[in-house]
């Protein structure tokens, strides 16, 4: 059996201010054909997993606009979480519930705000990380050949040749949780590092075991989970589990640390939409490299991206630089400080 955990509760703060604390970036249409990143991470998977085995994990504050996004599926698989606890939480939370449904499964662990340009190729990726899963007590991750020094990715070090595995599959040596700069550099001169596209498959069987070995507070809590789910106590004992774990990603609490990852190497086209600088990636750029949408007058402006809102944006002159306009906030940043718009964020935590 296959099943699929969408992750969708990130809060998308590089993407401010088009991405709001009450509406993130999973929940934005940020292309032409006005479907939301989790709509287009829903469909593309018609060909690997039946509607009824999809869940999506989000925080109980997204619970009612994933539902209204994704009105095919169905309400008990959105399972809401008390308080964000990053995604090694989220994932334990979905393994508890569907071993009550299945008692063991394949689980394709998704983030639900990334683009995939070849929907075959992805489809085809995936059924095989599906069957080295299942082969054994492995975890997969999906891995991209890098293009530059990107910090706000993990790393993959992935051994060519070795032990006898079909085309594409490689052993991993050691996962990196995002580098700084240099390290990134060195690793993308190596050319032995793939980026780890967030995108993982196991059974629920061997992340449980996983859990036991590497966040036992996790393994607990599962317990205790799957014994409550479908009682009147549910929502109490998700309360008090999700207050006492500990606030950690997948990618350091189990990646970093496990033994017996694998690593497909793929090329279907991703993009992980991490900032405003993809819109350019992921759209077409004009002659002189602008892009430009809503009521955008540029002159001599050159390798910038406009997003305009209800008014009329005029650029003089400018370049590398990008603006974004919305009813209520303006932002206006260099093309190489993308990475600290969350910054802002923060400081108006700190102001209100
Ligand atoms: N349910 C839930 N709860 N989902 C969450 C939470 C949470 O507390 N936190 C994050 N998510 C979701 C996000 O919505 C996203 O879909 C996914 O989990 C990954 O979280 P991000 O916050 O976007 O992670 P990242 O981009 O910094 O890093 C991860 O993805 C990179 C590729 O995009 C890591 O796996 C990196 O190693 C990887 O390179
Ligand atoms: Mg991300």
């Amino acid at each position: 059996k296959t099943t699929a955990v969408i992750m969708a509760g990130g809060r998308g703060e590089r993407f401010w201010p088009k991405s709001r604390t009450n509406l993130p970036k999973q929940f934005l249409s940020l292309t032409s054909d006005g479907e939301t990143m989790i709509q287009k991470t829903i469909k593309r998977l018609a060909p690997l997993v039946e509607t009824e085995d999809i869940f999506v994990v989000t925080n109980a504050a997204y619970k009612q606009l994933v539902h209204e996004q994704l009105p095919q599926l169905p309400q008990e698989n959105i399972l809401a979480e008390p308080m964000a606890r990053n995604t090694a939480p989220c994932i334990a939370l979905a393994a508890a519930v569907i071993r009550k449904k299945y008692e063991d499964a394949v689980m394709l662990v998704l983030p639900s705000d990334h683009l995939i340009q070849y929907e075959e190729m992805y489809t085809d990726t995936l059924k095989q990380a599906i069957r080295v899963a299942e082969q054994g007590d492995n975890l997969v991750t999906i891995g991209i050949t890098p293009t530059y020094p990107e910090t706000g990715y993990g790393y993959i070090k992935f051994q060519r040749g070795g032990e006898d595995l079909p085309g594409g599959v490689y052993q991993v040596d050691c996962f990196v949780e995002k580098p700084d700069l240099d390290t990134a550099k060195s690793y993308l001169a190596s050319r032995k590092y793939l980026w780890n596209s967030g995108m993982f498959v196991w059974k629920i069987s061997t992340i449980t075991e996983n859990f036991r070995k590497l966040m036992p507070e996790l393994y607990t809590g599962m317990d205790a989970m799957t014994e409550a789910y479908g009682t009147p106590s549910f929502d109490q004992v998700l309360h008090d589990q999700f207050a006492a774990f500990p606030s950690e990603s997948i990618d350091f609490g189990v990646m970093e640390k496990a033994e017996h990852i694998y690593t497909l190497s793929a090329s279907f086209g991703w993009d992980d939409v991490g900032n405003w600088l993809a819109l350019e990636r992921i759209n077409q750029t004009n002659e002189y490299g602008n892009y430009v949408t809503g009521d955008v007058i540029t002159i001599n402006t050159s390798r910038s991206t406009i997003c305009g809102s209800k008014r009329l944006i005029a650029a003089v002159g400018i370049e590398d630089l990008i603006v974004v306009d919305t009813d209520d906030a303006v932002l206006i940043c260099a093309k190489d400080s993308t990475q600290d718009v969350k910054k802002v964020i923060e400081n108006l935590r700190i102001c209100n």
